[in-house]
C-alpha cells in the first residue's frame, strides 16, 4: 500500500475479532516502528506487551480496581482537566457518533461506565501494549513517544493489523504496575490495542471527522 492509503485506512478500531496475533508479527512491527524519528536520537520509548494469561489478567484486575472508587482514577502524571473549544466541541461530536453507533443514549450513565470499560479489555483485542517513558524525561521525548506509537499503527495497518491508541490506561496505574512490574521511575502512558477488526460492529464503521487544512494552518511568505 502506498503510505496515503495507509494513512486513509487507519482507523481506531473499537470492537477485535478473537484471531490470535504471532509474536514475530508483533515484533516485525515494532522493529519496524523504531525506526520512528526521535530528538536527539533518544528513542525514549518502552513497550510492554501483553497476550494470553498476562492480557487477562491485567484486564481482570483493572476492571475489578476500577469498581473500587480508586484513588488512581486519574493518570499519575499532570493532565489538562478543563478542556476548552475548539477542542470540546470535537470531543462531543465524537462520543455522539461512538455512543450513537453503539446505541448508548445519552445519560446512559451505567452502559457509558461498562463501555468505557471495553477499553481495558483492549476491546477484546488479542495484544495489547502499554507504553511507559521514564518519568524525568520531558515534553520532547513524549513527542517521541507519540511518533513511535504513530509508527506502530501505520506499520500494523500496512500488514493488514488493526489498532486503537488507549489513553484510558494512564489510569489505574497502580494495577498495570504491579502487574507488569513497571519500575516506579516510570510513567504508563497510554495503551494500544492490536489486533483484527470485527468489521460486522457498527462501532467500527466510525470515522471520526477531520479539519480542513485551512482550520489548523497558517502559511507564512507564500
Ligand atoms: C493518544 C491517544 C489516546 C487515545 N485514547 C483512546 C481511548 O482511551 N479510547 C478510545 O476508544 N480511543 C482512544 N483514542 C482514539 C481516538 O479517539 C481517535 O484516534 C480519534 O477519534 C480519531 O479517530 P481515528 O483514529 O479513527 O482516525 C486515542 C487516540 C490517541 C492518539
Amino acid at each position: 500500500m502506498h503510505i496515503d492509503e495507509v494513512l486513509a485506512k487507519r482507523r481506531s478500531a473499537r470492537a477485535f475479532k478473537p484471531d490470535p496475533l504471532d509474536r514475530a508479527l508483533v515484533e516485525e512491527i515494532l522493529r519496524v516502528a523504531s525506526l520512528a524519528p526521535s530528538n536527539t536520537n533518544v528513542q525514549p520509548w518502552k513497550v510492554h506487551v501483553v497476550a494470553g494469561e498476562v492480557r487477562d489478567r491485567l484486564e481482570r484486575e483493572v476492571l475489578a480496581h476500577r469498581e473500587t472508587d480508586p484513588t488512581d482514577a486519574a493518570a499519575e502524571f499532570p493532565r489538562a482537566n478543563k478542556r476548552k473549544e475548539p477542542y470540546i466541541s470535537r470531543m462531543r461530536k465524537l462520543g455522539k457518533d461512538m455512543y450513537g453507533l453503539l446505541e448508548i443514549p445519552k445519560g446512559d450513565q451505567a452502559a457509558g461506565w461498562r463501555q468505557w470499560g471495553r477499553n481495558y479489555a483492549f476491546f477484546d483485542a488479542p495484544v495489547g501494549l502499554i507504553f511507559t517513558i521514564d518519568k524525568d524525561l520531558d515534553q520532547m521525548n513524549w513527542i517521541d513517544l507519540g511518533l513511535f506509537a504513530m509508527a506502530i499503527m501505520l506499520a500494523a495497518k500496512a500488514r493488514g493489523v488493526d489498532t486503537c491508541a488507549l489513553g484510558a490506561w494512564n489510569n489505574y496505574w497502580t494495577v498495570t504496575r504491579r502487574v507488569l512490574d513497571v519500575p516506579e521511575d516510570q510513567y504508563i502512558a497510554f495503551g494500544m490495542a492490536l489486533g483484527y477488526a470485527d468489521e460486522t460492529q457498527a462501532v467500527n464503521t466510525l470515522v471520526a471527522d477531520r479539519e480542513p487544512v485551512e482550520a489548523f494552518t497558517t502559511f507564512h511568505g507564500f
